[in-house]
């Protein structure tokens, strides 16, 4: 059994939900891991005290930097909108916080280099960005059959992100059309994932191409069409639009390699399709740490994963396995990277700033 956590939260809406309910189901999940939640932290003392009596949060506050600064706390989440993860976890970091801090990691990429260094700079402690998709057992399963050459070499991968949101104003969060609160539309929220995944699964973009459309003057990119090169020559392709009127929720991830082809689907999101040639299959991928075998998970099991994994991390010392800022910031690059090239029309680079430096011959 580890030392209990005490743990700060910092955004009281969907996100701040999820990671309360999978802060406590860590716990059930795995009895070895404990959260204490200490504090709770957003605007609205109603929607607080609503979050602190469901889960059980001891105290709540309007004020973040009161909330990063406890001496009971040691891991801090941020799950405010984009534009405010920057302020709030950078303070976090200050006050010797592990993190974890939603994605985008920050609404810019100046933002999110900014917490990438501070997180260079804090050396040891957990800095993780909540790029939740790595926690889905189906897609760790793609991960190790990649790494074992099942499929041969990557040749492409193709992702598509599918809500219709932005119809009718179905969003619960009307803020992510706002270029000042959520700095980028569908690219930093719905691709960023998929961009997360492609690094993940197929290896580093080198360059970037997009098209997008806003559906209203002024607002965020509703709509973005993305083709990656990656650094080994492969490619990936990126559909991301929260203007499909007959999609609630797809995302859907395929790698091709040179033997074989893997699929995912959130949808069926225990079972990992696999295609070689004329043969298809699916394996029902198990869950060893949850319920007896066969009995399906769902999307939040991914959150719980997540906070297993960092309530271990932090009451260890040692690294978690959730994506740190690095991470974060690598994909914001490739974000900054697709937005440029959607401004201009023209193929980007992927170069980050530390990649632009090193390649400058010294005298
Ligand atoms: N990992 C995922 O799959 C996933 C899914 C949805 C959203 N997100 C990310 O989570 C974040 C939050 O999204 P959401 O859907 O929960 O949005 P939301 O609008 O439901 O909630 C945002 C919260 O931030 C709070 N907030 C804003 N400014 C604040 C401040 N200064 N101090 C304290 N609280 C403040 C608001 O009160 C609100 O409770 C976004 O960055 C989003 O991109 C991630």
């Amino acid at each position: 059994v580890t030392a209990p956590v005490g743990v700060a939260l910092i955004g009281t809406g969907l996100m701040g939900r999820m990671h309360s309910y999978a802060l406590q189901a860590a716990g059930v999940l795995d009895p070895r891991v404990r959260a204490r939640l200490r504090v709770v932290c957003g605007e609205g003392r109603e929607r607080r005290e609503g979050l602190a009596g469901a889960f059980g949060w001891r105290a709540q506050t309007a004020d973040w930097q009161d909330a990063v600064s406890r001496p009971d706390v040691q891991l801090v989440i941020v799950a405010t909108r984009n534009a405010e993860h920057a302020a709030a976890a950078s303070a976090a970091i200050g006050c010797g916080k592990a993190v974890l801090c939603e994605k985008p990691l920050g609404a810019t990429l100046a933002e999110a280099r900014a917490l990438r260094d501070a997180a260079r700079r804090a050396g040891s402690l957990a800095c993780s960005c909540a790029f939740n998709y790595r926690f889905v057992a189906t897609l760790a399963l793609a991960r190790r059959m990649i790494e074992r050459r099942e499929i041969g070499d990557v040749v492409h991968a193709r992702c598509r992100f599918l809500l219709r949101t932005a119809l009718d104003r179905l969003d619960h969060a009307p803020w992510r059309s706002s270029p000042s609160l959520a700095g980028s539309g569908v690219i930093g929220d719905l691709a960023s994932h998929h961009i997360d995944l492609v690094r993940w699964l197929a290896g580093e973009p080198a360059t970037a191409f997009a098209r997008t459309r806003a559906l209203r003057s002024g607002e965020t990119e509703d709509i973005a069409l993305i083709t990656l090169e990656l650094a080994s020559g492969a490619t990936a392709v990126l559909e991301a639009s929260r203007a499909a009127g007959g999609h609630l929720l797809s995302s859907d991830i395929e790698i091709d390699g040179t033997d074989g082809t893997l699929a995912f689907s959130l949808q069926s999101v225990n079972e990992l399709g696999v295609r070689r040639g004329a043969e298809a299959r699916t394996i029902a991928v198990p869950h060893p740490l949850w319920w007896p075998a066969g009995h399906p998970l769902g999307w939040d099991a991914s959150f719980v994963h997540q906070a297993r994994d960092l309530l271990h991390a932090v009451a260890l010392g040692c690294a978690p396995e959730a994506a740190t800022f690095e991470d974060g910031y690598r994909c914001a690059v490739v974000c900054d990277a697709a937005l440029r090239a959607a401004a201009t029309g023209r193929t980007q680079p992927v170069l980050d700033r530390d990649d632009a430096l090193a390649a400058v011959p010294r005298s």
